[in-house]
């Protein structure tokens, strides 16, 4: 399963991106606006940080829009993935940018028959959003579990599936256990997912018992 950040705070993504866990980057417009930095400027940035996909989200909502904005960010680097929206001129748009050979992450899915229209229109991954399911009541983990089936049906179905929206720890866990390609998971998360207080604790004791040896490896 690969790991993409889903912020667009350069110091969160640097600060990850050594610990070698990151194979991409995330971003949409609300987390571009938190970021307060300009748009272009922010991507190319990311781009040069993590070799992987960042994906940079187009703000037009038309198909003709969406191309001439996805044709702008694709200058930014070879690794920018135009992020659409799942809507028909956003699968318009996916099928013209997949054909040109770039890479495209369709957003804002919310049930199976969405990703399977994404994974026809050449989608290289598709973005289930858990947690917003989660926050109505439904039940996000049970999207992703669809659409793994439905791709694992049909052998020409190659997109990948992004879990997005997540807001847990166990988000990271059942989205791994059902299959999900790629978890795009907030820098907190990232950072919680390593946490087990009796990996501190186990720690704490084997310092303490080596200290009593007096000895040392270098
Ligand atoms: C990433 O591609 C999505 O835009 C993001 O995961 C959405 O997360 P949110 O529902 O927490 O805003």
């Amino acid at each position: 399963m690969k790991f993409f950040v889903d912020t667009a705070e350069i110091s969160e993504i640097k600060e990850l991106a050594a610990s070698g866990l990151v194979d991409g980057v995330t971003t949409n417009p609300s987390l571009i606006a938190k970021s307060g930095r300009d748009f272009k400027k922010t991507i190319a940035e990311i781009c040069e940080i993590v070799p992987g996909p960042v994906s940079a989200e187009v703000a037009a909502t038309d198909t003709e829009g969406m191309l001439a904005e996805a044709r702008e960010l694709a200058k930014i680097a070879k690794n920018v993935t135009i992020k659409v929206p799942l809507t028909l001129d956003g699968l318009k748009a996916c099928k013209a940018l997949s054909s040109e050979g770039l890479m495209v992450n369709v957003t804002l899915c919310f049930n199976a028959n969405q990703a399977l229209l994404a994974a026809k229109a050449g989608a290289t991954f598709v973005s289930p959003f858990i947690g917003r399911l989660d926050d109505i009541g439904e039940d996000g983990m049970l999207l992703i579990r669809e659409i793994r089936q439905i791709y694992d049906n049909y052998q020409n179905l190659t997109t990948d599936i992004l879990a997005a929206s997540i807001r847990t720890v166990n988000h990271v866990r059942e989205a791994a256990l059902i299959g999900a390609d790629v978890a795009t998971v907030p820098p907190s998360i990232l950072k919680a997912l390593v946490k087990h207080p009796l990996t501190d604790k186990g720690l704490e004791a084997f310092m303490a018992d080596w200290a009593k040896t007096g000895q040392k490896i270098v």
